[in-house]
């Protein structure tokens, strides 16, 4: 999929923009403050209709403004050009898509895949187990049709054993929930297990281009496997019942990344954290194309321009290699030679240069 169009009203310091974006790397340069990583934000509001850099949607909205609005014509990969847009004011949100009201975040999230990378990405490898549950759903979603359904029946199913162990309810009442969570488990631990041994693979290949060194990712289910979920949560049901929840199941999933046998997290300095990152962006976007015939646009906000020069070349020609579209913020215009479209952002103002007059 690739973005042609591309319009901004409202988002933070871009009152209104409009671009027209090329495929292949987008190049937005321009001073600190101009607007670089707010333009990333409104694509990728389009996407997930979320910030990556905040939770509280006032912070987006430009001050004195009311609702934000991202519209963009995106080609598919089956060449239609389709039309869709993000609105949101304090209140509420509404998504379009071919004409489309969309009502659930999770079809947009499929409409328009859109992998992010900005420098709190790398947070991923050190912040807490909910962050890596929410980037392993997004892979999920994506690559396995029927996750979504077993994710949603999941929790469908712990709301009421939850309900019914703070009620105080009898053993019989909750094991027939327990019996659904436990089937419901295996189904999510092993598709999760299969679509990141996939990633594993390709995360490997990536990262043997840009820096030697193993690298493993581990899932661990969120209860002692050796034992069926049912068994584990009867176990701890007084437990539960103390405390008013379930702690044990996939919903405390949690995945470990690993370099040379130790944490990610712990071992790797600022700039070798950069470089796995980008290698697995890169292997993600792999593995949705591979199991969805899509390949999904790549935005990167600081991270690539900081790399030294040879890890950037590489970068660059892998990203060339694998024909996505990607958007590359950068404080100035250095990395123009790997790029086919080029933007100067300036005080929420854009300006495309053609690459004939990039050169002059
Ligand atoms: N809600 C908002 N309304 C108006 N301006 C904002 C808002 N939030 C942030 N800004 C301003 O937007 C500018 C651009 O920010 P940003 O996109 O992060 O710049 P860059 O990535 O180019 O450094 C900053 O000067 C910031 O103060
Ligand atoms: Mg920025």
């Amino acid at each position: 999929m690739q973005f042609e169009r591309i319009e901004v009203t409202n988002v933070r310091v871009l009152t209104s923009i409009r671009l027209h974006a090329e495929p292949g790397m987008n190049l937005v340069y321009g001073a600190n403050g101009s607007g670089k990583s707010s333009l990333l934000e409104a694509i990728n509001l389009l996407s997930r209709a979320r910030s990556f850099r905040t939770r509280r949607l006032k912070d987006v909205i430009t001050r004195g403004s009311d609702h934000l609005q991202v519209a963009a014509t995106v080609l598919t990969d089956d060449q239609r050009h389709i039309a869709s847009g993000i609105e949101r004011s304090h209140s509420e949100t509404r998504i379009k898509y071919n004409g489309d009201v969309v009502r659930l975040m999770s079809d947009q999230v499929r409409n328009i895949p859109v992998l992010l990378l900005a420098p709190e990405s790398q947070g991923l490898l050190t912040d807490t187990p909910k962050e890596r549950r929410r980037w392993l759903n997004w892979l999920m979603f994506h690559v396995e049709p029927g996750y979504l359904s077993t994710w949603s029946q999941y929790q469908k199913a712990m709301r009421h054993r939850n309900l019914l162990l703070r009620s105080g309810a009898s053993p019989v009442e909750v094991v027939g929930w327990e019996r659904s969570m436990s089937v419901l488990a295996e189904d999510m631990v092993t598709s999760s297990r299969s679509m990141l041994e996939k990633l594993q693979q390709q995360f490997v290949n990536e990262l043997q281009a840009v820096m030697p060194g193993a690298v493993k990712i581990q899932y661990e289910g969120g209860w002692d496997e050796t034992q069926p979920l049912d068994e584990a949560l009867a176990q701890s049901r007084k437990a539960d019942m103390r405390c008013g929840f379930t702690r044990r199941g996939p919903h405390r999933a949690d995945t470990l990344f690993y370099y040379d046998g130790h944490f990610a997290g712990s071992v790797l300095s600022r700039g070798q954290a950069k470089l796995y990152m980008i290698a697995l962006l890169l292997a993600q976007s792999c593995v949705v194309q591979q199991c969805t015939g899509t390949r999904p646009v790549i935005l990167i906000d600081d991270v690539f321009a900081e790399l030294d020069n040879g890890a950037r070349e590489r970068m660059a020609n892998r990203l060339a290699e694998m024909e996505a579209q990607s958007f590359i913020t950068s404080a100035d215009s250095n990395m123009q030679a790997y790029c086919t479209g080029l933007f100067h952002v300036e005080q929420g103002r854009i300006e495309k240069y053609t690459m004939a007059e990039a050169e002059e």
